[in-house]
């Protein structure tokens, strides 16, 4: 996960948001540390992780930021955002609703964030495939439409968490 000494060519801010209990901190840990844990609390307030990671032969060290999905113990909207250039907006594919209120966290990422944000949208917990709430096909036809990346993920898997951050810090670039 990146030598300490290595020289940084770039400091990406990327944003996780998206319903409490949806894994957004779950995925965070996955890509920062490659660690899981069931037994996760609520985010309260903001925290960050950072990874360094080789894109296109420069060391890009992202700076992953995590707020609650609970409205009660969000961070300050405006700073959150604050030089933003990727967003990760995260549903859980067994919570319908959690994908109802995905175009509220899009229209709050627009109202505050850069124009040219790079935006991917996460459908988590992708190893539950036996409690689907929602169709592949749904999600991605609202990310088409809305001019999203998207991609299912599995933090407690690994699938797809490493594809999801590379994505976005490509497109950045
Ligand atoms: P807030 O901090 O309240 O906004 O929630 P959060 O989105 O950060 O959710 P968190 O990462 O804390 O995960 C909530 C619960 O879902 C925890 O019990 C996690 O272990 C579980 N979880 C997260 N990702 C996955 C996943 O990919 N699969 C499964 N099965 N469970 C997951
Ligand atoms: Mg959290």
């Amino acid at each position: 996960y990146g030598d300490p000494n290595q020289k940084i060519d770039y400091v990406f801010k990327v944003v996780l948001i998206g319903d409490s209990a949806v894994g957004k901190s779950q995925i965070l840990a996955r890509f920062a540390r490659n660690e899981f844990s069931l037994d996760s609390k609520a985010t309260i307030g903001v925290e960050f992780q950072t990874r360094t990671l080789v894109i296109e032969h420069k060391s890009v060290k992202a700076q992953i930021w995590d707020t609650a999905g609970q409205e009660r113990y969000r961070a300050v909207t405006s700073a959150y955002y604050r030089g933003a250039v990727g967003a990760m907006l995260v549903y859980d594919i067994t919570k319908r609703q959690t994908f109802d209120h995905i175009p509220r966290w899009l229209e709050e990422l627009r109202g505050h964030a850069d124009k040219n944000i790079v935006i991917i949208l996460i459908g988590n917990k992708c190893d539950l495939e036996n409690q689907r709430a929602v169709p592949t096909e749904d999600a991605k036809e609202f990310a088409q439409k809305e001019g999203l990346f998207f991609l299912e993920t599995s933090a407690l898997e690994s699938t797809n968490v490493e594809t999801a951050f590379t994505t976005v810090l490509t497109e950045i670039f």
